[in-house]
């Protein structure tokens, strides 16, 4: 499986991308592998959390030495996984460690931390900061220009990620960078987003 990731990757960058991410978050195989909740394993693969994190650390270093050294790979973690996946991260080759959270799981509760406004996993990234020396991005939540200013200037993460935002407005992160258009000119519900693809953020 480390070795699909892989190729994937390798894929990517010779299409010309400019780096990939590998999503241990969301409830998906590697979030699967992580939580306890779903891993029951017996084997190397379950149990410790050491244990549990093995596919991801196996499926970063196969991508990296799909990609080689000067590829950036980045990997997103929920914000309900435990801060030694994120202190992990300092012995792994990833370049960028994306804090995230929820999951498509129907009917989960929601994973967002805050109240609804602004970004929603901002406690757990204080934590992560404090985790690891890998430059830190937070998605999830953003809605306006200074809302992602504020938590990057805080120092609290390196990096803003955003997509819904962007999805209503493909520009916004160009004219935030221009210091234009601090709020988007649809908006979400910010209370409870219900994403087209099932997963409940807020
Ligand atoms: C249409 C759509 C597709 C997404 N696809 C991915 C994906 O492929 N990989 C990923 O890590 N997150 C994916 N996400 C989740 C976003 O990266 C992000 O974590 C989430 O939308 C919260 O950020 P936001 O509040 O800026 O929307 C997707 C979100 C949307 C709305």
């Amino acid at each position: 499986m480390p070795s699909e990731f892989a190729r994937t990757a390798r894929l990517a960058q010779q299409f010309g991308f400019g780096g990939v991410q590998v999503r241990a978050a969301h409830g998906f195989l590697l979030s699967q592998f992580l939580s306890p909740l779903f891993n029951k394993r017996s084997d190397t693969y379950g149990g410790t959390i050491a244990n549990r994190m093995q596919l991801l650390l196996k499926t970063i270093e196969a991508t990296r030495a799909a990609v080689g050294p000067d590829f950036p790979i980045a990997v997103k973690l929920n914000s309900s996984d435990q801060l030694e996946v994120v202190a992990a991260q300092d012995q792994s080759s990833v370049d960028l460690v994306d804090i995230s959270g929820g999951t498509y799981f129907p009917g989960a509760e929601p994973a967002s931390e805050g109240a609804g406004r602004g970004a929603y996993f901002i406690e757990f990234a204080k934590r992560a900061r404090a985790s690891t020396t890998k430059p830190l991005m937070l998605t999830g939540g953003f809605k306006t220009r200074m809302q992602a200013e504020d938590v990057v200037a805080s120092g609290i993460v390196d990096i803003v990620g955003l997509a819904r935002m962007p999805v209503l407005e493909p520009t916004l992160p160009d004219l935030w960078k221009e210091g234009q258009r601090p709020e988007p000119l649809s908006q979400i519900h910010p209370q409870r987003a219900e994403l087209p693809l099932g997963i409940r953020y807020g």
